[in-house]
């Protein structure tokens, strides 16, 4: 072999490895981005959807192999969140814990579906300080006080009527209308499974 047909092979060997290993790392960013999960934080008033919409997230999220967990306001509040009420800094409590833990399982790749009332701007703010703004897709569930009050399927409204409850998130506390939000689930005009796919086709096409 000729010095120049060397030169040209060896030229050869170098380039195709080189790219190998270009197309191994586009092919591992890719995967890493996959990956890279946010927090779904479900926004609203009692009744207005929240719950219902995270489980079918949830539904959505396991149909297509992605690890999700669900954290619900009920839930938490029954157990880890049980020595917390319903005054402004209680529910500022509830949600800097809950902001934590979510901090933690999204740094494991792990999606985490939030339910939370989460009432005022400040309270969702702090969910952006600790979470991080661009890891949060932050959804407002809406449906009007009448519509929750007519749906009522925890009974809680009625309650409230009898005065059994204090510091009712719409009646007797404010809920502040969200002003930085991600995505609006009118849950009074469209079904569960509409929204759904849509949170759901936009949370894909913003993490790829
Ligand atoms: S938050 O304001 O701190 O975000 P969270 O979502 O955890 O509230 O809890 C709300 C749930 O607690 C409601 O879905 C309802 O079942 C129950 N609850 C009990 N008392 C109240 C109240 N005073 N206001 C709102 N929700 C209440």
């Amino acid at each position: 072999m000729d010095v120049v047909k060397f030169i040209t092979l060896l030229q050869l060997i170098i380039f195709n490895n080189f790219y190998r290993i270009y197309r191994i790392i586009i092919f591992a960013k890719k995967m890493f981005d996959f990956n890279a999960s946010l927090s779904i934080w479900l926004t609203g008033l009692s009744g207005s959807g929240k719950s219902t919409l995270a489980n079918n997230l949830k539904l959505k999220f396991n149909s297509n192999n992605i690890p999700s967990v669900v954290l619900d306001g009920d839930i938490v509040r029954s157990g880890i969140n049980k020595d917390l009420g319903f005054t402004i800094e209680d529910r500022l409590e509830n949600i800097r814990r809950v902001s934590e833990i979510n901090k933690l399982l999204i740094q494991q790749n792990i999606f985490v579906i939030n339910s939370f009332i989460s009432p005022t701007n400040k309270i969702r703010n702090v969910v952006y300080e600790i979470i991080g703004r661009d890891k949060v897709f932050m959804v407002y569930v809406y449906a009007s006080i009448e519509t929750c009050r007519k749906r009522d399927a925890k009974g809680l409204y009625k309650l409230v009527e009898e005065n059994k409850i204090e510091f009712f998130t719409g009646i007797s506390q404010e809920f502040e209308e969200p002003d930085d939000y991600d995505y609006f689930a009118n849950t009074e005009k469209f079904s569960v499974n509409e929204i759904v796919d849509d949170i759901f086709n936009k949370i894909i096409t913003k993490i790829k």
